[in-house]
């Protein structure tokens, strides 16, 4: 069985201090059985080292927002898959819409992070979803399908079945909008399909895909009891151990 992801997207929120509050407050919460879920916070890169000391002992992993695709180099501003695993991150978040929108990445840089964060031996967690107007336009398939196909371009079977796809449609992304469970199921199932057709059903059916998009206590059990909604890419919730810890309880009791 698939096991459940919940991962924590801090975006550019908490500094050192603020950091080891919040990874305090959620491991002291995390005291239940996880089961089949996995957790994972993704703290901004000052924060990591931190957080891989104060998680030690603890079943939370941990993940960076972003790398570049070489080990080292005259790269001013970037951090490598190298620097991450020494700093003890195991998964890495890759295309997020933000990083997209604000960060000139496309479905090629993309590529080249997922097969880099693959072959360095960091689990992908690689972004996909449609903007608002390409939901109304009826392109959301069309859209979604290319960023999927892009993602896995030159990656071996063995290799795509270790990679996670976070579904976020851009207009549920911080607006307090979610997509309908009906919605969300609707897209991760056509998801699931491309990757069959790149590879096979087995390998699809192995594939972890998340939601994220305005995820909350309220309504993550509705989410995640969709059959190919596996686990939740959180932002604004994952801030605070109150709200972050009860979407981890969801995920276990789902
Ligand atoms: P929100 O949960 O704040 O909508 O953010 C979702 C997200 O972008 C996670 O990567």
């Amino acid at each position: 069985m698939r096991p459940k992801i919940i991962a924590g997207n801090w975006k550019m929120y908490k500094d050192l201090h603020a950091s080891s509050e919040l990874i305090a407050s959620v491991v002291s919460r995390v005291d239940f059985d996880l089961d089949n879920v996995r957790v994972v916070v993704c703290p901004p890169f000052t924060s990591l080292e931190l957080a891989h000391r104060l998680l030690e002992g603890s079943p939370i992993a941990l993940g960076a927002q972003n790398m570049y695709t070489e080990d080292e180099g005259a790269f001013t501003g970037e951090i490598s898959p190298k620097m991450l695993l020494a700093a003890g991150c195991t998964y890495v978040i890759i295309g997020h819409s933000e990083r997209r929108q604000y960060f000139g990445e496309t479905n090629v840089s993309v590529n080249a992070k997922v097969r880099k964060a693959l072959a360095a031996g960091l689990t992908p967690i690689a972004c996909v979803g449609e903007s608002l107007e390409e939901r109304e336009k009826g392109i959301t398939e069309q859209v979604v399908g290319t960023q999927v196909k892009a993602l896995f371009k030159e990656i071996s079977e063995a290799d795509a079945s270790r990679v996670v796809i976070a579904y976020e449609p851009i207009w549920a992304i911080g607006t307090g909008k979610t997509a309908t469970p009906a919605q969300a199921q609707e897209v991760h199932q056509f998801i699931r399909k491309i990757v069959a057709q790149l590879y096979s059903w087995p390998t699809a059916d192995k594939i972890v895909i998340q939601y994220g998009g305005s995820v909350k206590p309220e309504n993550a059990v509705d989410l995640l009891k969709q059959p190919d909604i596996d686990g939740a890419l959180v932002g604004g919730a994952c801030l605070k151990a109150e709200t972050f810890v009860p979407i981890i309880r969801a995920a276990v009791k789902t």
